[in-house]
């Protein structure tokens, strides 16, 4: 066994780390875990306030699922090409839970891959080639899916391929124009998109691929309307309304799928992440009955050699189970009302300019200046995920309260495992406050430049 300067040392050596500078990498080894807490290698605790990657639901170490682990001992394994129980049932499962237009599943390894193959459905099916989709989105990083993405993490996929057209989307806290109300608000938005639909020839468009709501950027909620509206333009158009729900699917946001709130009927739905509470890896692809049909007799021109693996599946139907036993999603209501109090809190701090939250699934803006709204860090600026300025100072700070999360420009994420607990989040949200304190000690002024050091 190596020790944990010898795992640092090799995984320096030999691990391409994504999304940032190798060089000055440091990372942490997580060497125990429980809940929603794991301990490092000089055992310091931390709450896993981004459940790792917004995937472990379940919470770390969840006893049915290391259970089902064990009882792996004469697993079959079969080609995609097989039909077997735990892909059969896990496929049923998630048709069950999704809105009732649903019909099939086509299993992949994860979100960027769902993403791809909702595209070339899309495409195959409509005989369109462009693809809308938003600013201020995050869809993978594969060729397909990094040019879904619309902000400065699609620059390492760019040059598109052809068809990919960008829109705006309503940003309730930044809004630059005025609106009466969020109703107001999001028709204005529904007609300038209109207007580039019609501008671009609806037929040459083959889907419209939104995440319901938009989660590494902020946690945007949509405004009154807004998602219907989108669902309405698809309709009236022929485009596939795509909603990518790699992150706030299986229960983030206080339904099993985000698009339950907003009372629409997608023609796909891409999930990853949360369905086998980030135990294995696998996603999919939700398809209406009406796109299942069409499949009778179209070929479905894809296939990999993993999709519907039989220990993923498994693992997958075991998660769900622990998601009904548990009554996640109840919980995860109950659970929200306790969130946003602690995060309403938090706006008399200096340097806290707007929090969102959506179930579990709940995100800090920091800006420089309250009354100008200057952010901490410009948007479009990041290089990937490696943190700039101000804000590589904040994550640091809620590191050493012990507050694990994800930082990207400007926002914090606040997505705990489903599994949190009143008492937890707010001692979670303690940290979150001594770390803001902290923040205003150490910079008590923001808008003089950054300071060398960082
Ligand atoms: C909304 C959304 N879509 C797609 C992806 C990509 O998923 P994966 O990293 O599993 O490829 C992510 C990942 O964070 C995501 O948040």
């Amino acid at each position: 066994m190596l020790t944990n300067d010898q795992i640092k040392k090799a995984n320096q050596h030999y691990v391409l780390q994504p999304w940032s500078k190798q060089a000055k990498r440091n990372p942490k080894i997580i060497t125990d875990s429980e809940g929603i807490y794991f301990w490092d290698e000089n055992n310091k605790k931390f709450y896993d306030m981004n459940a790792q990657l917004v995937y472990a639901n379940l919470g770390h170490k969840h006893p049915k699922i290391i259970e089902a682990f064990n009882q792996f001992k004469e697993l079959e394994i079969s080609a995609p090409g097989f039909a077997s129980e735990s892909k059969a049932k896990l496929a049923q499962k998630i048709v069950d839970l999704a809105p009732n237009n649903m019909a099939k599943v086509y299993f992949t390894t994860a979100g960027a891959e769902a993403n791809e193959q909702a595209l070339k459905m899309a495409k195959a099916i409509t005989g369109g080639y462009k693809i809308f989709s938003r600013y201020r989105s995050y869809h993978g990083s594969t060729l397909g899916a990094g040019n879904l993405t619309g902000e400065s993490r699609r620059l390492g996929s760019e040059p598109s391929p052809p068809g990919f057209v960008k829109f705006d989307m309503p940003y309730l806290y930044r809004e630059y124009q005025n609106f009466e109300d969020e109703k107001a608000l999001s028709a204005q938005y529904l007609t300038r998109l209109e207007r580039q639909i019609t501008s671009e020839g609806p037929d040459t468009i083959a889907a419209l691929v939104i995440e319901t709501i938009p989660g590494s950027n902020g946690v945007l909620l949509p405004p009154d309307g807004y998602i219907k509206g989108i669902e309405k333009l698809c309709r009236r158009y022929n485009i596939m309304m795509i909603c990518d729900e790699v992150m706030s699917g299986f229960g983030r946001s206080g339904e099993w799928f985000a698009c339950d709130h907003y009372d629409v009927q997608p023609d796909m739905i891409t999930f990853a992440k949360g369905v086998t509470g980030g135990y294995l890896p696998l996603g999919g692809v939700i398809l209406s009955k009406e796109l299942s049909t069409y499949y009778d007799d179209n070929v479905f021109l894809s296939g990999a050699t993993y999709s519907g693996h039989t220990l993923v599946c498994e693992i997958g139907n075991v998660a769900i189970e622990s998601y009904e036993d548990m009554d996640l999603i109840k919980h995860v209501k109950q659970m929200e009302i306790v969130m946003n109090e602690r995060l309403e809190k938090l706006r008399v701090y200096k340097y806290v300019g707007d929090v969102r939250n959506k179930g579990l699934f709940g995100a800090v803006e920091l800006v420089k200046n309250k009354q100008t709204k200057e952010p901490l860090i410009e948007y479009g600026t990041a290089q990937g995920n490696d943190k700039q300025g101000y804000m590589r100072a904040f994550s640091q700070l809620l590191l050493d309260e012990g507050f694990y999360t994800f930082a990207h420009e400007s926002h914090v994420l606040v997505t705990p495992p489903l599994t949190i607990t009143a008492v937890e989040i707010n001692a979670a949200m303690d940290l979150f406050e001594n770390a803001l304190v902290r923040f205003e000690e150490q910079f008590p002024k923001m808008n003089e430049g950054y300071p060398a050091h960082l």
